[in-house]
C-alpha cells in the first residue's frame, strides 16, 4: 500500500481496538444489555398497503403465556409530532404502507412476544393503493431539494445543444429498490427511571437520538441518555432514529419494565428504508474528438406519503465533467410504499452508474478509449458552482488505476474474447463522493500516569472510529498510540454528529485534533480541554471539496448460464490523507463489494399489486459471498488536502460504492457487446 505513514500514529495501519471484544462476543450490542426485568417486544405489521385501522382485537394475545401488553394507536402514549413522519408510530388509525406498524405486542420473552404478535387480530378499512412508479406518473413533481441541493441545475441550453450535438448517446437506465441490510438489525434496549430514559440503541448518531427523542416524549434532553457502543453496520439506514427506538421506549413507559425491541429481519425492509429504485435518462452530445457538448441527467424516483425524500442521483452531473451545456434534475413521485432513505453514498452511487455507464456508451460511439474520453472532459472548476476543487486528482486516480490494471493496449473491441463458454470484458468508471464535516466537540484529558483520554460522543459502525480517533489524538499530542484511550458511543461524552455521510471522522477528529493540540500546548489549561468546532468546520468554503476515484473491473460472463463471476476489482481513490491504512483498505473494499452486489446480485421487488417488499430475508435478498469476491484491491494516491480540516483528510466511507457497478456493466458490455441498462445484471436478465 502506498498510503501515508508519517513517522506518528496518523496513518499507520492500526489494529481496530475494539476488534478482539467483537470476535470473542464481549462487544455489547443495543439488544443485548440484559437489564433486571427486561421484556421483549414485537411489532405486528399492517397488513394492507393503504387504509385505516377499524379494530385491534387484542384479547387473544393477551391471554398468551407471558404476554404484558399489546399497544396499539388507542393507548400508546402521545408523542409529540415528529419532523419525521416515520416516527409517528401507533398515534392514529391510519396506514401509509404495508408493514407500518399495527400494534405492539409485549411479553416476558422474544418467543412470546412474538407469538403474541400473530395472535392480535386487526381489522381494517381498505383503501386503493398505487406503489407502481412510472416516469410520468401524473402525482410526479419536481422536489426543490434533493439531497440538499436545489433539484434542478441548468445552464447553457442543453437541449438544443444536445440536438445539434455531433454525437449523441440517449440512453436511460434502471435500479431497482436495494437495502441496507445491516448484520445488526435495528434494535434498541428502554429503560425509564422516573421521567428519566435510558435508551441502549443501534445507532449512527447518539446525539441526535437523544434530541429526537426528548421532543418526541417531551423531555428535557439531559434526561435522556443513549448508549451505543458498538453497532453491528449501518449503511445509512441508522443515521436518524428509526421506529425500534420509538416503540420500545413506549413499550418500557407503558409497562414499567425495561424493553428491548429488536426488528425482526422480516420487518426491516419495510421499516428502516431503502435506497429508492431511479429511472434515470442520460443524453450526451459531443464533439467528434470527445469533448462534451450537452450533459442532460434527469431522474425520476418516488417517495412514500409520508415524507419526502429524494433520490439525488443527478447531482453527480454537477461534479464531474466540463461542459457548456447541463441539465441535472428530479422527478419525484409520492407513492403508498415504504419510505426511502439514506443507503451508503445515497445519490452518488446511483447516479454514478447511470453518468459512468452512458460516458462508456459514448465512448463506444466515439470509437474512443474509456479513460482518454474522461481525460478530455475535465473541468477547470466545479461546473454549476464555479467554484475551484480544494484538490481533484481523478486523472491521476485513472492513470494509476489503468497502469496497475494492465490497462494499456486493450482491445475496444466487444463480444471477442472467448474461453469456451465464457466472454471476457473489462470495464472502468470514475467515482466521487463529496467531502463534508459538521460542528462536533470533544475533550482531551491528561491524566497524572501520562495517558491520555479523548472523549467525543461519535458512533463506531463498524469503521473503527475509536482507533482512528486515538491515532488522530497520539498525533496531536506527540505521544505513542498506546498512551491515548478513546470514549465513544454515549451521551454522558461530548456532544458529536452522527456517523453519515462520509464525514465522521472528519468532524469528530477536527475537534478531538483541537482539544489535543490546545491540551500539548497550554498543559496548564488542563487537566480536561474542551473543544467545539462550531463556526470552523460548518464554515461556507470557497472551494468545491470531493473526493474521486476510478474502479477497473475484469468480468466473465458464461454464455450458457448467464451467470457474471467478476475476476478483479481494482479501485484507486484519491480521498485526501488517510488516516488509518489498515481501516480506510477495509473501508475501500467493502464499499467496493456492496457495489459488486448492487451490480450483480442485489434487488428488492416493490411489488405493486402487495405495496412491499418480498425478499424480506437473507436468503432472498443476494448480498455477495465470499464465493463471489474475486481478487479484489484497494488503494490509494496520496492527497494532502489544506482546505479540509487540521488532518487533510476527506471521506472515506461511501466513495467506494460509487461508480463500482458502472466499471462491471461497462466490463460486461465489453465481454458480450450487449448494453444491459438495468440492475442487477442476473442471469435471467443476460440470457
Ligand atoms: Mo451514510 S448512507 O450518509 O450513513
Amino acid at each position: 500500500m502506498t498510503g501515508t505513514t508519517t513517522g506518528t500514529a496518523l496513518g499507520a495501519p492500526a489494529e481496530r481496538r475494539e476488534g478482539r471484544q467483537k470476535v470473542t462476543g464481549a462487544a455489547r450490542y443495543a439488544a443485548e444489555y440484559a437489564l433486571p426485568g427486561r421484556t421483549h417486544a414485537w411489532p405486528v405489521p399492517a397488513a394492507v398497503a393503504r387504509g385505516r385501522i377499524t379494530a385491534v382485537d387484542t384479547s387473544a394475545a393477551l391471554a398468551l403465556p407471558g404476554v404484558l401488553a399489546v399497544l396499539t394507536h388507542t393507548d400508546a402514549p402521545r408523542l409529540a409530532e415528529p419532523e419525521d413522519g416515520t416516527l409517528a408510530v401507533l398515534q392514529g388509525p391510519a396506514v401509509p404502507h404495508r408493514g407500518w406498524c399495527a400494534a405492539l405486542a409485549v411479553a416476558e420473552t422474544p418467543e412470546q412476544a412474538r407469538a403474541a404478535a400473530r395472535a392480535v387480530r386487526v381489522t381494517y378499512d381498505t383503501a386503493p393503493h398505487d406503489a407502481e412508479l412510472t416516469e410520468d406518473h401524473p402525482a410526479g413533481y419536481e422536489p426543490e431539494q434533493a439531497g440538499g441541493q436545489p433539484g434542478r441545475a441548468e445552464y447553457g441550453d442543453p437541449v438544443a445543444a444536445f440536438a445539434g450535438a455531433e454525437v449523441r448517446v440517449d440512453v436511460t437506465y434502471r435500479i431497482p429498490p436495494l437495502h441496507n441490510h445491516a448484520m445488526e438489525p435495528h434494535a434498541t434496549t428502554a429503560q425509564w427511571d422516573g421521567d428519566r430514559l435510558t435508551l441502549y440503541t443501534s445507532t449512527q448518531g447518539g446525539t441526535t437520538v437523544r434530541s429526537v427523542l426528548a421532543r418526541l416524549f417531551r423531555l428535557p434532553e439531559e434526561d435522556v441518555t443513549v448508549v451505543a457502543e458498538h453497532v453491528g453496520g449501518g449503511f445509512g439506514s441508522k443515521g436518524t432514529p428509526r421506529s425500534d427506538v420509538v416503540l420500545a421506549a413506549m413499550a418500557a413507559r407503558h409497562t414499567g419494565r425495561p424493553v428491548t425491541l429488536a426488528h425482526p429481519r422480516r420487518s426491516l425492509p419495510t421499516v428502516v428504508g431503502h435506497r429508492a429504485p431511479t429511472v434515470q435518462r442520460l443524453r450526451l452530445g459531443a464533439h467528434p474528438d470527445g469533448r462534451l457538448t450537452a450533459l442532460l441527467h434527469e431522474v425520476t424516483t418516488h417517495t412514500s406519503r409520508v415524507k419526502e425524500y429524494v433520490e439525488h442521483a443527478a447531482g453527480v452531473s454537477r461534479v464531474m465533467y466540463a461542459t457548456p451545456n447541463l441539465l441535472s434534475s428530479h422527478h419525484v413521485v409520492p407513492l403508498d410504499v415504504p419510505t426511502p432513505s439514506w443507503m451508503r453514498a445515497p445519490g452518488h452511487a446511483s447516479g454514478m452508474y447511470a453518468l459512468e455507464s452512458a460516458v462508456d456508451e459514448l465512448a463506444h460511439a466515439l470509437g474512443m478509449d474509456p479513460v482518454e474520453l474522461r481525460l478530455r472532459n475535465e473541468p477547470e472548476r466545479e461546473p454549476v458552482s464555479g467554484r475551484p476543487f480544494s484538490s481533484r486528482h481523478v486523472v491521476e486516480c485513472l492513470r494509476e488505476g489503468a497502469r496497475r490494471f494492465g490497462w494499456a493496449g486493450r482491445d475496444p473491441s466487444p463480444g471477442v474474447r472467448r474461453e469456451g463458454p465464457l466472454l471476457i470484458g473489462t470495464g472502468v468508471a470514475a467515482a466521487t463522493y463529496p467531502a463534508m464535516v459538521s460542528p462536533s466537540t470533544a475533550s482531551a484529558e491528561a491524566r497524572p500516569d501520562g495517558t491520555f483520554v479523548v472523549r467525543v460522543n461519535a458512533a463506531d459502525i463498524g469503521t473503527g472510529a475509536r482507533t482512528v480517533l486515538a491515532q488522530i489524538a497520539a498525533d496531536a499530542l506527540g505521544v505513542p498510540l498506546d498512551r491515548v484511550r478513546t470514549e465513544v458511543g454515549h451521551t454522558d461524552l461530548p456532544p458529536a454528529p452522527m456517523a453519515a455521510d462520509s464525514s465522521g471522522t472528519a468532524s469528530w477528529g477536527w475537534a478531538v485534533h483541537e482539544a489535543c493540540t490546545r491540551l500539548a500546548a497550554h498543559p496548564e489549561e488542563g487537566p480536561t480541554v474542551r473543544a467545539d468546532t462550531t463556526g470552523k468546520a460548518d464554515a461556507d468554503s470557497p472551494y468545491a471539496r470531493h473526493a474521486f476515484g476510478a474502479h477497473f473491473a475484469e468480468a466473465a460472463v458464461d454464455t450458457v448460464t448467464g451467470e457474471i463471476r467478476v475476476r478483479r476489482l481494482l479501485g484507486i481513490f484519491a480521498a485526501g490523507r488517510i488516516l488509518n491504512a489498515r481501516t480506510a483498505h477495509s473501508q475501500f473494499t467493502g464499499a467496493m463489494i456492496m457495489g459488486l452486489g448492487m451490480a450483480l446480485t442485489e434487488s428488492s421487488t416493490l411489488d405493486p399489486a402487495f405495496g412491499d417488499f418480498p425478499e424480506a430475508d437473507l436468503a432472498s435478498y443476494h448480498v455477495p459471498v465470499h464465493a463471489d469476491i474475486p481478487d479484489i484491491e484497494a488503494d490509494w494516491i496520496d492527497e494532502h488536502d489544506t482546505h479540509l480540516n487540521p488532518m487533510g483528510s476527506k471521506g472515506i466511507g461511501e466513495i467506494g460504492i460509487v461508480g463500482t457497478a458502472a466499471a462491471l456493466g461497462n466490463a460486461v458490455h465489453h465481454a458480450t457487446g450487449i448494453r444491459f441498462r438495468e440492475l442487477p445484471l442476473t442471469p435471467d436478465r443476460i440470457l
